[in-house]
């Protein structure tokens, strides 16, 4: 594991990109995991510049979302579909058939699960996978008390997870109160994973999972057992941390 900490969210930010850069320019047919929430939206950003200056290119990678609500149209401005396309999709040259989303509309939700783990294995894996992580730990939407042996599947929103995406809805009653996750297992079997996180409010989350136990109480506690994995921390989210084992760009 290492640990990467800068000074503030756009450093987090530039730093997450160049990485996801770095990936893309050394196998531009890269098999990519991408996450949602208020956390990636600035590493977008940058990669949207990487694009628009030339350096980087959409056109063979294949992307993967974490998750996706439940019962949310596609296009509700509040589903991961339309934000993906708004931060990410629509300002790149990625081919639509190259995006996937699970698919939180359908009826089967047990096929759709089963569809979409196929398809990661049929792109040959998951390459590098982008985290954020939630104020209780959690990872995609694995919430506290997940079974690390989970594949893609639905998943019931936790109550803090519910206040907390309450910021982006109208009212907390509009908030979805299931979605279908990568699952741990899935998460883990991508080759590299980038975890972002910013702010005093994942410090805790942040602490226990480079430090504390490894348990499905704090879901992102298991990457402690992932070969390749680094975290990239403002000084907010690190500031709980022994400052000896970060590689800190701040000082
Ligand atoms: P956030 O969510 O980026 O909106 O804080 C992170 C997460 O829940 O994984």
């Amino acid at each position: 594991m290492r640990i990467i900490c800068v000074n503030n969210y756009d450093e987090m930010s530039e730093k997450a990109a160049n990485i996801l850069a770095s990936q893309i320019i050394l196998k531009p047919e890269s098999v990519v995991g991408l996450a949602t929430g208020s956390t990636p939206i600035g590493m977008y950003d940058h990669m949207v510049r990487a694009y628009e200056s030339g350096k980087i290119s959409f056109q063979r990678v294949t992307t993967f979302n974490l998750d996706e609500y439940f019962n949310l149209d596609k296009n509700n401005p509040q589903s991961y579909y339309f934000y993906m396309k708004k931060n990410l999709y629509d300002k790149v040259d990625i081919p639509n058939e190259n995006i996937n989303i699970p698919n939180g509309m359908v009826e089967d939700i047990e096929r759709e699960c089963i569809r979409y783990e196929k398809e990661i294995r049929n792109k040959g894996g998951i390459d590098i996978q982008v985290l954020g992580i939630g104020r209780n730990g959690h990872i995609g939407f694995n919430e506290p008390d997940i079974k690390f042996e989970a594949l893609t599947h639905m998943v019931n929103l936790d109550e803090q997870t519910i206040r907390d995406n309450s910021r982006f809805f109208s009212s907390i009653e509009e908030v979805p109160t299931k979605a279908i996750s990568m699952g741990i297992k899935t998460i883990m079997r991508a080759k590299k994973i980038v975890l972002l996180a910013s702010g005093k409010e994942k410090a805790e989350s942040i602490y226990e999972a480079i430090y504390g136990k490894i348990t499905p109480t704090l879901p992102a506690s298991v990457l402690q057992l992932h070969p390749d994995v680094v975290f990239v921390l403002d000084k907010d989210a690190a500031w709980k941390l022994d400052s000896k084992e970060l590689d800190k760009e701040y000082l």
